[in-house]
């Protein structure tokens, strides 16, 4: 390899290794010290579990959980503790997904939408 071409190869490896670092210190992490899941992480493994019925063609109740502007309807940014979405999900009694469908998530799932709320439920 020519020198030149090296150190030009060089100063891209290290500014590629310099972006990835940067990036994984701009991560947040939960009180748990566990990756805060990303609003798309959700959408595809936890709201997933919800669209037969508040999708684009079947919306029980008038609730759409299919896009981040409807979910949102039913959170309260920053407290789980408020979020309709939460009381759903946990409810003993009248869960959702409804018994009929599989009843509640499990408490992973349930615990990634809370410090997904609790984090500020971005859009990311
Ligand atoms: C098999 C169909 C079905 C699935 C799947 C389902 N739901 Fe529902 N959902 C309903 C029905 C029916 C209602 C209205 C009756 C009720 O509130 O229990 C409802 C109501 C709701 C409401 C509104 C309650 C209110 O009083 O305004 C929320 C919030 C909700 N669901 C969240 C969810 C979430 C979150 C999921 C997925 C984790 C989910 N649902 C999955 C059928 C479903």
């Amino acid at each position: 390899m020519k020198r030149l071409t090296k150190i030009a190869f060089l100063a891209a490896t290290f500014s590629l290794l310099a972006c990835s670092y940067h990036e994984a210190k701009h991560q947040t992490t939960s009180d748990v010290g566990q990756p805060t899941p990303t609003y798309k992480y959700l959408a595809a493994s936890v709201f997933s579990s919800c669209t037969d019925c508040h999708g684009a063609t079947v919306q029980k109740k008038g609730v759409r959980l299919d896009t981040y502007a409807d979910v949102m309807k039913k959170v309260v940014a920053k407290s789980a503790a408020q979020s309709p979405i939460m009381e759903k999900m946990t409810d003993d009694d009248d869960p959702m997904p409804p018994d009929s469908a599989g009843g509640k998530l499990s408490d992973d799932k349930i615990k990634l939408v809370e410090d997904w709320i609790n984090n500020g439920a971005l859009n990311n």
